[in-house]
């Protein structure tokens, strides 16, 4: 399949090598600077350079784009692409909130072009495992999972205008674990951020559940967590290393003895996943991906855009792009 990558920053480098991995036809990049444009195509050995998003968009060769921008631009970045025809695989956090979700994933709908989010941990096959050891856990009491990166002077983290903060970015992550885990319908959340220059420097959130789960999730942008996320049932446990990019999972009895710990497949780059199951979903005429459908990502807005209404943060234009 042919694939354009739109944005050529650091998480494009990233996925420009993974394609070459998969043997994928890489096929164009489109950049706002054709300077840049070209030099990533060098590096990469891709045969269009554009110099804008829009000739990128109009490349009739290219079936799908893989957007690699700041959150700010994800919608417009989107729309894009799907009114020039274009199925999507778009990075996290989908878009700044739910409302935008909405309106992207209704014209993908609408046009019958694939759009999905690029939610990597959605699509490994360490979701698998985790979701075999939960079989064997019992019912899940307690659940706890972090992310943080020492990243506080990343631009597109400190500026709001781009989207920024630790929940939208790394925050998503151990959403989407405990969503993954107990599901999106909580019973009640309660939240506390460090709130710096208009985004959230770190956070944490508490959700309980019906039946009295109850989740603790972390993120942010100060220092280098352990990146673990702890699942308590009643009866045992599991321990997953590094949930953004899980390498092993380890399955506890009640008595918190060790039963066995799975180490995740060796990957090529973890990104291979999504790309496959857009290709997969794309030669099936679908719009969606079952690992991640668009009413799935919506509900994570939705989640996100609460937790910020508890802080008071709302991003500027994100009002206006309703
Ligand atoms: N899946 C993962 O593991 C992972 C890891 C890191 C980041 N991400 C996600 O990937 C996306 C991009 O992150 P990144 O770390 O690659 O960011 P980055 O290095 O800053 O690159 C973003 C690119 O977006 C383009 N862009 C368009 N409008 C822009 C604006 N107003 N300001 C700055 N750049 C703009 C630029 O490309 P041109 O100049 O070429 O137009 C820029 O190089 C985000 O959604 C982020 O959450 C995912």
């Amino acid at each position: 399949m042919k694939i354009g990558i739109l944005g050529a920053g650091s998480i494009a480098c990233k996925m420009a090598s993974t394609i070459r991995l998969m043997s994928q036809e890489l096929w164009a990049i489109g950049s706002r600077s054709l300077v840049k444009a070209e030099a990533f195509a060098r590096k990469f050995d891709i045969p269009c350079a554009y110099g804008s998003y829009e000739e990128l968009a109009s490349d009739p060769e290219v079936q799908l784009i893989y957007i690699a921008t700041p959150h700010s631009a994800h919608l417009e970045n989107i729309l894009l692409c799907l009114e020039n025809g274009k199925n999507v695989l778009c990075e996290k956090a989908f878009t700044l909130n739910a409302e935008q979700a909405r309106k992207a994933c209704l014209l993908s709908e609408k046009k019958g072009l694939l759009l999905a989010e690029a939610i990597w941990t959605r699509y490994l096959p360490s979701r698998l495992i985790i979701d075999e050891c939960l079989k064997e856990i019992g019912d899940i009491r307690m659940l706890t999972a972090n992310l943080s990166y020492c990243i506080s002077t990343v631009e597109r983290l400190t500026n709001p205008s781009l989207g920024g903060g630790a929940l939208l970015d790394v925050g998503v992550y151990p959403l989407n674990f405990m969503a993954m885990c107990l599901g999106t319908g909580y019973e009640s959340m309660q939240t506390s951020a460090a709130l710096v220059g208009g985004v959230d420097q770190q956070h944490s959130i508490t959700y309980v559940y019906p039946k009295g789960a109850i989740a603790s999730i972390f993120g942010g942008t100060q220092f280098n967590s352990d990146q673990r996320g702890l699942i308590y049932g009643t009866e045992g446990s599991i321990e997953v290393e590094n949930i953004n990019n899980p390498t092993s999972i380890s399955l506890f009895d009640k008595q918190c003895q060790l039963i066995r710990r799975i180490d995740a497949p060796k990957q090529l780059t973890g990104f291979e996943y999504e790309v496959q199951a857009c290709i997969d979903a794309i030669n099936k005429g679908l719009t969606e991906c079952s690992q991640m459908p668009h009413a799935m990502t919506i509900a994570m807005m939705e989640m996100m855009d609460a937790v910020r209404s508890r802080w008071h943060m709302s991003y500027p234009g994100e009002l206006d792009n309703k």
